[in-house]
């Protein structure tokens, strides 16, 4: 991927490795943000005497915030740029992680994650946004899949720093500030990423749609060499821009069918169930029989499985194309999911079976679902709508992760735990379907072909 001209001057894909890895930083926020709670909120429930509904809000709370800030990350974007916009998610993660690590009480420390969410939110939609409008065709899915492992790493970074802060005082201490330093290291990740931020240029993509001519071909030839940027600005330009970022344009020919097969996989993304792992593995792993100890050192095999095959996808992702990932991956998450439901199922079933099967599952999702959703809603959308569409997305993403984290407790008691697995068994069959019906493959092709594409369906 990475490789250097005749000429001495970095290639294309170099710069544009720098600048996505940078972007990618977000990628660790979302995860740290998202995941960090989990090993803090037995603390907080001590400390504030929380009650069931109060402890799921509190968790919750991020969720919600991410929501709204996906949401509004599209209009902001299109109107601001990408830069100043994945910027403002940078200070929105410092706030929020300084405002969590202070308070006395509970509502200031849920407007806290509220205001972190909208941070998480925003740069979740924008960071492969952003990449993905700078990327070359050929290895924009890689690119992009180095966002999702940086989410990836944010999650397994948490277990080994909480870790840390939890060992370090006795118990008191823990209940009184071990949590703090938890949701307040957040900072040092947010701080850093606010200054890198500081280095990378706005989009060419975003910069032509303002008619900011002159700068994005700078930008391009930047990262492309003079040659080759004049025929890139050439292709963008060529597409017939009807300035219309209606979001009424949206459901019309020819960008309906992108938002429906964007808006779906990220649903599917989530309604599948990898955040019930996520953000309950322990408490999964102590269902099987394994202790306390047990529990955690098996969900740290989870993260380690997660990354792993994360960078599995980074090296397929290009060669063997979205759909293929996800047509393997999901036909994988659904036997996996049947057998782990069997195993809650079988009075005799070892708990080892079970772990291995939850282990193959995060393997089919880390390497499909996880990062070529991200991909595909970055990339499907024509540049005119993109960062509208792909908000509405992940707006969608986010609210599906908030209907699986709440109701994946209730779940387990209403109907039971194989009963809830074998339920995601059955959406990751109808993943199978979806995807081999109607998603399109995009390897390859660049971001104006990939428009053209939905203009001839
Ligand atoms: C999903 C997250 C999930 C993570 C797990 C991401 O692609 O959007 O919700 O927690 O993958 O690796």
């Amino acid at each position: 991927m990475v490789n250097t001209t005749s000429t001495g001057h970095k290639s294309f894909s170099q710069i544009a490795t720098y600048y996505s890895i940078i972007a990618a930083i977000g990628g660790f926020l979302f995860g740290y943000d998202t995941a960090v709670i989990s090993g803090a909120i037995g603390f907080m429930r001590v400390r504030f005497d929380l009650h069931p509904g109060m402890l799921g809000w509190m968790v919750s709370s991020l969720i919600v915030g991410a929501t709204i800030g996906a949401g509004f990350s599209g209009v902001l974007s299109d109107k601001f740029g990408r830069k100043k916009m994945l910027m403002l998610s940078a200070i929105l993660f410092v706030i929020g992680s300084i405002g969590a690590a202070i308070p006395n009480s509970v509502s200031a420390l849920i407007v806290a994650r509220i205001v972190g969410g909208l941070g998480v939110g925003m740069a979740s939609t924008l960071s492969p946004l952003y990449i993905t409008e700078i990327a070359p065709a050929r290895n924009r899915g890689r690119l992009v899949s180095i966002y999702q492992l940086a989410v990836v790493t944010g999650i397994f970074a948490t277990y080994f720093i909480n870790a840390a802060i939890a060992g370090y005082g006795n118990n008191v201490w823990d209940i009184n500030y071990a949590w703090r330093w938890m949701l307040g290291f957040g900072v040092v990740p947010g701080a850093i990423y606010l200054l890198l931020l500081l280095l990378i240029p706005e989009t060419p993509r975003w910069l032509m749609k303002q008619k900011q001519e002159v700068e994005a071909l700078e930008v391009l030839e930047r990262m492309n060499g003079k040659e080759a940027a004049k025929a890139e600005l050439h292709e963008i330009l060529n597409l017939k821009d009807d300035n219309g970022g209606a979001i009424r344009q949206l459901f019309r020919h020819p960008l309906r069918r992108p938002l429906i097969v964007g808006v779906v996989l990220a649903v599917l993304q989530q309604i599948t169930g990898i955040n019930a792992i996520m953000y309950y593995a322990p408490e999964i792993f102590k269902q099987t029989g394994a202790g306390t100890n047990a529990a955690l050192s098996q969900t740290v095999l989870v993260g380690i499985v997660n990354f792993a095959f994360t960078l599995i996808a980074l090296w397929l992702i290009d060669k063997l194309g979205r759909r293929a990932l996800l047509l393997v991956g999901a036909v994988m998450m659904t036997v996996s999911l049947l057998v782990v439901g069997y195993g809650f199922h079988a009075a005799n079933v070892s708990g080892t079976l079970i772990l291995v099967f939850i282990l193959i599952y995060v393997a089919s999702f880390a390497v499909s679902f996880g990062p070529v959703v991200w991909v595909m809603i970055s990339e499907i959308f024509p540049t005119r709508v993109r960062g509208r569409a792909t908000a509405i997305a992940s707006l969608c993403l986010w609210a599906a992760d908030y209907v699986v984290s709440q109701t994946f407790p209730m779940l387990l008691e209403w109907i039971g735990t194989s009963a809830t697995f074998w339920l995601f068994a059955v959406i990751s069959l109808i993943a199978v379907i979806f995807c081999a019906k109607v998603v399109p493959e995009t390897k390859g092709k660049s971001l104006e072909q990939i428009e053209r594409y939905w203009e001839g369906q």
